[in-house]
């Protein structure tokens, strides 16, 4: 086991970057970068499980990069990569493929999900996404993966993969890694228009989801016209079940000030959403705005973006290289 705490996630670099990713993950990624050694990388491999743009896709990497950057993960201080950079993840995957079963893999709701009624007409990637995935987590001996709940069964799958690898080989070579959820809603933030789905670059309505890049009067707006109920805000925080959009809407804001469910609702228990709706816009406007002006800037200078991720991959490649060696050995054919 390292002694150290390494910490590894990922990101698909569709769809830009929304409140969700950010909340759920990415402002955790870089408050890690203070106590471990970490990994941050696009998985571009794991977008090519659903129909691809090839066009798009180099565009989506950079500015996916570039929204990272912005949001402060330092690729001085962490290693930021592009997966498809380094063959380690699909060669690991292809090994990881005859340890993780089939029944496992069948069980991850995400699939269940993304195929929906169309199963048969699924890329077969995206049946097998989360062996990649373990790939992805075991080539580094990641301790540690910062993600939202929606991806805590996929890391609780690695386990099991790194588990049944080191017992079927005799081998001590993977570390089960922890999933590391963050606390209160910001865990899970839901759509805007929809308490009880999560708030998804893949939700057909723009209105759902705030993004990194919207204007200041497109956050008010999307805020303003959030679904809601017609009471006012509770004292307590048990008044909030049954309320997946108050709820929600109050998690958000604390996910984003830092303050706890119990101290938003101090402030601003027995106010409406009339009142409640401007206070939340004027903290996501403080949070995003600056974010959104250091966007910008990377966005002017694609040739360093590049450089910072291919030097990323270097070190990335690095790392991961002996881990893919050994795996190769324990299933006996050498390297
Ligand atoms: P992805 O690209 O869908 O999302 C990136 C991160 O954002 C989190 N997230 C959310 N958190 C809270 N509320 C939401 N509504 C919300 N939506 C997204 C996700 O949990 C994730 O942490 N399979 C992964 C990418 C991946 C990966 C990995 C992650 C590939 N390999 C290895 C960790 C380790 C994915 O599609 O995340």
């Amino acid at each position: 086991m390292p002694d150290k705490m390494r910490v590894v996630s990922g990101i698909q670099p569709t769809g830009g970057l929304h409140l969700g990713n950010l909340l759920g993950a990415i402002l955790r990624w870089v408050r890690m970068q203070d106590e471990a050694q970490c990994l941050f990388f696009l998985a571009d491999l794991h977008a090519l499980t659903v129909d691809v743009d090839p066009k798009e896709l180099a565009a989506n990497v950079r500015e996916m990069a570039a929204a990272l950057i912005a949001s402060g993960i330092d690729p001085a201080r962490s290693i930021l990569f592009q997966q498809s950079a380094i063959p380690a993840h699909s060669e690991l995957a292809w090994i990881l493929q005859g340890t993780a079963r089939w029944g496992w893999v069948n069980r991850m709701t995400q699939w269940k999900d993304k195929a929906g009624k169309n199963r048969e007409g699924s890329s077969v990637g995206l049946f097998t996404y989360p062996v990649l995935q373990a790939a992805d987590i075991l080539l580094y001996k990641a301790t540690h993966v910062p993600v939202g709940e929606d991806q805590k069964q996929h890391v609780e799958l690695t386990r099991d993969i790194a588990i049944k690898f080191n017992t079927d080989f005799d081998v001590d070579l993977f570390v089960p890694p922890e999933p590391f959820i963050g606390g209160g809603t910001a865990a899970r933030v839901m759509s805007l228009r929809d308490g009880r789905s999560k708030m998804s670059k893949t939700d057909p309505s723009e209105m759902s989801r705030i993004h990194l890049t919207d204007s200041n009067d497109e956050i008010a707006q999307k805020i303003r016209k959030a679904k809601t109920d017609p009471d006012p805000l509770p004292a307590d925080p048990a008044g909030l079940d049954g309320r997946p959009e108050a709820k929600n809407l109050v998690g958000i804001y604390g996910a984003v000030t830092g303050e706890s469910v119990e101290q938003v609702l101090g402030r601003f228990a027995g106010q409406g959403f009339g009142a409640f709706k401007p206070a939340l816009a004027e903290v996501l406007v403080g949070l995003l705005q600056p974010l959104r002006g250091r966007l910008d800037e990377f966005r002017r200078d694609p040739a360093e973006l590049d450089r910072l991720l291919a030097d990323g991959s270097a070190r990335a490649a690095e790392l991961g290289a002996p881990t893919l060696a050994e795996a190769y050995r324990a299933v006996g054919l050498p390297r």
